[in-house]
C-alpha cells in the first residue's frame, strides 16, 4: 500500500517570534529537524520510491533540503494568507483588529483575513492537490499548519468546523496509509 507522509516545516524564525505567515528562514532548532528528517523517512519507506512537496516558501524547501528524493514546489501549497494582518503576531491583530479576532474565533473556518484567504477558501485551493495526490503513489508533502489542516481533515473525512482546530505539531511526521474506507494513520516526533 502506499502512504502519504506529511510534515510541517521545521521551526521557523516567525514561529520563534509568534508571528503568522511570512517567508523567514528556519531557526536552529529547525535546522536540526531539518538534518535529522532524512534518517527518519529513510527508514520508514526503505528502497521505496518517494516524492517530496514543498511550497514556494523558504522554510519548506529548507527543511526538504537533505532528502535524497526528488522534489516538486507547489504554489498552491503556501500557508494560508493572512493579508493585512501576514506577519502579525496573535496579541498585534488583537489590538489592531478586535472585531475581526471575535469574528473569526466564532467561525474559524469560514472566516476570511482582509486581503487574505479563509480556509474554506484553502480547502477550495487543495482540491488540484488532492487530484494529484490521489493518482500518485508515496508522497512525502512539507506543508504549513492551515494546508495540513485541510489535507488531513480530507483523508479522515472530518468536518469542516473540526478543521481548523486540527493538532498538527512541528517536528512530527503524520503517515497515512489510505484503506478502503479511511486511513490508518502513524505520527514519529523527533525530539528535537
Ligand atoms: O503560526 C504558524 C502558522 O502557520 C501561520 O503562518 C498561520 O497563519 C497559522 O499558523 C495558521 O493557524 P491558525 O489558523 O490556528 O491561526
Amino acid at each position: 500500500p502506499r502512504s502519504i507522509f506529511f510534515s510541517r516545516h521545521g521551526e521557523s524564525q516567525y514561529n520563534v517570534e509568534g508571528k503568522i505567515g511570512g517567508d523567514s528562514l528556519l531557526s536552529p532548532r529547525g535546522m536540526q529537524y531539518a538534518k535529522a528528517l532524512p534518517a527518519l523517512i529513510t527508514d520508514n519507506i526503505g528502497e521505496k520510491p518517494l516524492t517530496v512537496w514543498t511550497s514556494t516558501l523558504k522554510r519548506t524547501i529548507q527543511t526538504a533540503q537533505y532528502l535524497p528524493y526528488t522534489k516538486l514546489t507547489w504554489k498552491s501549497l503556501d500557508e494560508l494568507d493572512a493579508g493585512v494582518c501576514d506577519g502579525m503576531t496573535y496579541e498585534e491583530i488583537e489590538q489592531a483588529y478586535p472585531d475581526d479576532s471575535a469574528n473569526r474565533d466564532e467561525d474559524k473556518f469560514n472566516y476570511r483575513y482582509r486581503g487574505g484567504e479563509s480556509y474554506r477558501d484553502v480547502v477550495v485551493r487543495m482540491e488540484p492537490v488532492i487530484m494529484e495526490l490521489e493518482r500518485q503513489e508515496n508522497i512525502l508533502i512539507i506543508g504549513h499548519q492551515a494546508i495540513l489542516r485541510c489535507l488531513y481533515a480530507y483523508f479522515h473525512h472530518l468536518p469542516q468546523a473540526d478543521l481548523p482546530y486540527i493538532k498538527i505539531p512541528l517536528h512530527t511526521v503524520i503517515k497515512l496509509t489510505p484503506k478502503a474506507y479511511g486511513c490508518d494513520e502513524e505520527r514519529y516526533t523527533l525530539p528535537i
